[in-house]
């Protein structure tokens, strides 16, 4: 069982949000102030590295909500080239300034993760079209098998627009800068990755 500091379990039960909130009457908008006040919310990803984008998401999130997590596990569909703690160690030094948030594993469903540790609200990027048929599914999806769960996109900036993990790894395996699209730890950590992939083809 991980350990929760004491300002997390301070979070509401995400059951009288729904029936003050949703369920019930029209809420104030006063109402949904001191809502927003409350919410933990969760940025899941594999985040297989953490980019700059991915940085300027969290970063905007945690202005908008009290308490964040960055909630990091494997995707089935992806190949990953850092281990899962590798990634969580990546993401907890570039967010070090940011005091609200907390960077976690979890396994398994997310909306079970999301139940789990009382949350509701889960925060996607959102770069540019090509991505909205995916988040559109997962959103839809996560929605059907928890009906509370909401789905709220931040957009990219504009500055971030081109940069995606994978490609990011394809130009440091290729040789080439990655300096602006990641932090400085991630990129020290790719190089790193990539002298150990050459090496490794050398010893064939
Ligand atoms: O950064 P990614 O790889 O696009 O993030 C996708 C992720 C990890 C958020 C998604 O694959 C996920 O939620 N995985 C956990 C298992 C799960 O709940 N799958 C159903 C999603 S609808």
């Amino acid at each position: 069982m991980e350990k929760w500091p004491s300002w997390f379990k301070a979070s509401v039960s995400k059951t009288d949000i729904w029936e003050n909130c949703i369920e019930g009457s029209n809420p104030s908008f006063s109402g949904r102030v001191n809502m927003i006040k409350e919410i933990l919310a969760v940025y899941p990803g594999s985040f297989d590295p953490p980019t700059n984008g991915h940085l300027d998401i969290v970063s905007r999130a945690s202005c908008l909500f009290p308490k964040m997590i960055v909630a990091i596990t494997e995707n089935m569909s992806k190949k990953h080239i850092f281990s899962l703690d590798k990634r969580i160690d990546l993401f907890r030094k570039i967010t070090k300034n940011l005091d609200n948030v907390k960077v976690m594993s979890f396994s398994g469903l997310l909306v079970n993760y999301l139940e789990k540790i009382n949350s509701f609200v889960l925060i996607r990027g959102l770069r540019a079209l090509s991505d909205f048929e995916y988040e559109f599914q997962m959103a839809l999806m996560n929605r059907k098998l928890n009906k509370k769960i909401e789905t709220i996109f931040l957009m990219t900036d504009q500055d971030y627009m081109f940069i995606s993990s994978n490609m990011i790894k394809e130009i440091a395996i290729l040789g080439g800068n990655i300096a602006d699209f990641v932090p400085d730890c991630v990129e020290k950590e790719l190089k790193k990755y990539v002298v150990g992939l050459s090496q490794e083809t050398y010893a064939k």
